[in-house]
């Protein structure tokens, strides 16, 4: 065998109970358990070719050639796997993201999910996906999760080897998400470069530890009894405590934006003015999510019009877990690409 080819697709992910913070860096073990929903509509397809022919590793996105410091992360992924299959050759990694580029969110969760996938098909692993994700895991945290669909709760666990993703609840009850890209600016403090200086300097970081194992406990349970309002409440509330935890670090800083309390007001508004609920939640970037019933998304969409252009407001349904993609479906998707309907 000269050459493996694997491909797989992986949606990212929005957390509702945020990951904020490291306990071991390297191993990228996090300092809490977190939950998510896997989204529809944004998602990263990945091929790998592993070639005895090829004397280093590449890395395409989007069609481009990638840095040397893009290449190294990938590399320092694949070796990973060595663990599993001893000495590796040099592969030809290429990846397209379809996260519209109006949408401003970052692609890392589904970009190592659907890595850690494709080298899986490729090399004909015989892993789980839970352990697949202790691996996704070391590429970037967040990632961990965009291996399942629905809800998915990503354990702290007690080492590297039980730190992963399980699927909680496949989201199949009217559960939605709105994204307001109200910047799509690249964002300026790296969420691995804010969660470690939080966790070195905010006061209220043992705070947010404790509530967040709190916050997990009531939003599986506000999630068992599909509580649509109570899984709501949980997230906003989960969300605003992580972004507390960087307005108290020393120095102080935030990923808000004057854009992101605008529609943070906005948010606020419409579902006083709507009567209907809608619950947002921020990561380390200006942008606003707002989880909300499928069936509301309509009336939201036409009253948050007023504050945003149409198409700074997206939405998606929940996702699926990763998959493996053929090479037809790869051709085709090199297409969709190509076309635009990326963004
Ligand atoms: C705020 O997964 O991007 O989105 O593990 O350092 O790569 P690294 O960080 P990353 O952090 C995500 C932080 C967050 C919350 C979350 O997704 O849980």
């Amino acid at each position: 065998m000269t050459q493996a080819v694997g491909i797989a697709r992986a949606h990212t992910n929005i957390a509702l109970i945020k990951y904020w913070g490291k306990r071991d860096k390297d191993l990228f073990l996090p300092m809490n358990s977190s939950l998510s929903l896997t989204l529809e509509a944004f998602y990263t397809d990945t091929k790998v070719v592993f070639d005895e022919e090829l004397t280093a590793d590449s890395f395409f996105l989007n069609g481009i050639e990638q840095s040397k410091t893009e290449i190294k992360k990938i590399s320092r992924f694949l070796d990973l796997f060595c663990e599993y299959t001893g000495e590796r050759p040099f592969a030809r990694v290429e990846s397209f993201n379809f996260v519209p580029t109006a949408a401003g969110l970052a692609s890392s969760a589904s970009a190592f999910a659907a890595l850690a996938l494709a080298v899986a098909d490729a090399l004909k692993l015989d892993m789980t996906r839970q352990e697949l994700s202790t691996l996704a895991r070391q590429g970037s945290g967040s990632s961990t999760r965009s291996l399942f669909g629905g809800f998915v709760e990503w354990s702290m666990g007690t080492s590297s080897g039980d730190s992963m993703a399980h699927p909680v609840d496949d989201a199949d009850w009217d559960v939605g998400m709105l994204v307001l890209a109200v910047d799509t600016q690249e964002k300026k403090i790296a969420s691995r470069v804010g969660m470690e200086h939080t966790v070195q300097t905010s006061p209220f970081y043992p705070a947010w530890i404790e509530t967040a194992k709190e916050d997990l406990k009531a939003i599986k349970a506000a999630i068992a009894t599909k509580d649509f309002e109570a899984v709501g409440q949980i997230t906003e509330h989960n969300g605003m405590k992580m972004h507390a935890t960087t307005l108290s670090a020393n120095p102080p800083f935030t990923y808000w934006t004057a854009d992101s309390l605008l529609a943070q007001e906005a948010v606020r508004r419409v579902r006083e003015e709507l009567q209907v609920p809608a619950y947002m939640t921020m990561d380390a970037g200006p942008n606003v999510k707002v989880l909300c019933r499928v069936s509301d998304m309509k009336i939201l969409i036409e009253a948050l019009s007023a504050y945003f252009p149409s198409e700074k407001i997206i939405a998606s349904l929940p996702g699926p877990a990763a998959y493996v993609l053929s090479e037809e479906d790869w051709e085709q998707s090199k297409i969709h690409f190509a076309k635009g309907s990326q963004g």
